[in-house]
């Protein structure tokens, strides 16, 4: 096989469970030695996406290969060179973090499975709890020994679905940094995740899954690029200075905010259009309480695109 294929490569991919339709004509690739993030809400197919393309679950239609390899045809194959880690941790908690390690090292044949089992408690800083039961340890180091298990016999593609769901703000950044590593060592990733931040911060290229296909890809810039260059917020002071402002601006593009007298304009980013509804709210009785400037974030390009698809107009802002 080519070094040259893609990791992960795709096409018309359909699947139903019984009579529920769940994925509707995926198609995605993912080059070597990148990491993929298959973004979407609860529900939207992430899990039976990642089982299709590690062969526990098989596709209704469609072709979909693992390292140049056929999930159908040769599911040895892939196995052979991927790892998976559950949305769920699958760590034995009645076993101590070593011997879950040795347990698969054994159960693969790798050449010594104790020297490996130590290099990774190294790594993922488990060294201390290394002889503690699994129950002892805390929901960030479960998942740590989990993603351990999967690199034991040195994958060279892992899938990771939702490794950071549940965990709080510091074992997620260690999760991240360990995430980054594994890239920067030539692993291929495929992460799916309900964060969108997360998506952004480890992603090359991002998919958004919704309703059953994906429903647009791209790098986190290509997705912001996607939205005009700037968002600008307008706080006013009360609901009339609000009510007034949003019938000013009726021209401009605006986006639904959950926040109270909170006006959210999409602008083209340069300081004269800024001007123009500075000018346009004074000269109408103002009111304005606060202002800032942001750069569009993914969360506004998912809100936008899953809105647009639903038919929600922006005109509801007001
Ligand atoms: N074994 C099953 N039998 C029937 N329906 C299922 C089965 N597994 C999943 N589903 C349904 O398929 C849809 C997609 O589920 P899936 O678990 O792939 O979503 P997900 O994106 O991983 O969601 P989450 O973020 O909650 O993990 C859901 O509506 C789910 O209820
Ligand atoms: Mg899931």
């Amino acid at each position: 096989m080519k070094k040259t294929d893609r990791a992960i490569s795709v096409k018309g991919l359909y699947k139903s469970y019984q009579d529920k339709s769940v994925l509707t004509d995926v198609n995605f690739e993912v080059e070597r030695g990148t990491v993929y993030s298959l973004l979407g809400s609860n529900g939207a197919g992430k899990t039976t996406t990642t089982k299709m393309l590690t062969t526990l679950l098989r596709p209704d239609v469609g072709e979909l290969r693992v390292s140049g390899h056929d999930v159908i045809r040769e599911p040895e194959k892939v196995r052979e060179v991927i790892s998976l880690t559950g949305q769920f941790a699958s760590v034995d908690e009645s076993l101590t973090g070593r011997e879950n390690l040795l347990l698969i090292g054994k159960l693969n044949h790798i050449a010594g499975p104790k020297e490996r089992a130590d290099e990774l408690l190294a790594y993922f800083n488990l060294t201390d709890s290394a002889n503690r039961f699994v129950s002892t340890y805390s929901g960030g180091m479960k998942r740590k020994l989990d993603i351990a298990m999967s690199l034991v016999n040195r994958p060279e593609m892992i899938f990771l679905d939702e490794p950071t769901t549940g965990l709080d703000p510091q074992s997620r950044h260690s999760m991240w940094k360990i995430i980054r590593e594994l890239k920067d060592s030539g692993v291929t990733i495929f992460l799916t995740t309900q964060y969108l931040e997360e998506a952004e911060q480890l992603a090359d290229k991002i998919g958004i899954l919704d309703k059953g296909s994906i429903l647009v890809e791209g790098t986190a810039r290509e997705l912001k690029n996607m939205l005009p260059q700037g968002v600008a917020e307008f706080t006013f002071a009360d609901e009339e200075d609000f009510a007034r402002a949003c019938r000013l601006v009726s021209e401009f593009e605006t986006m639904e905010t959950q926040e109270e007298n909170k006006l959210t304009i999409y602008t083209d980013g340069t300081a004269n259009m800024l001007s123009q509804l500075f000018q346009k709210f004074a000269s109408n009785g103002g009111g304005i309480k606060e202002f800032t400037q942001k750069q569009p974030t993914l969360e506004d390009v998912f809100l936008t695109l899953i809105g647009e698809k639903e038919g929600i107009k922006n005109e509801e802002t007001c």
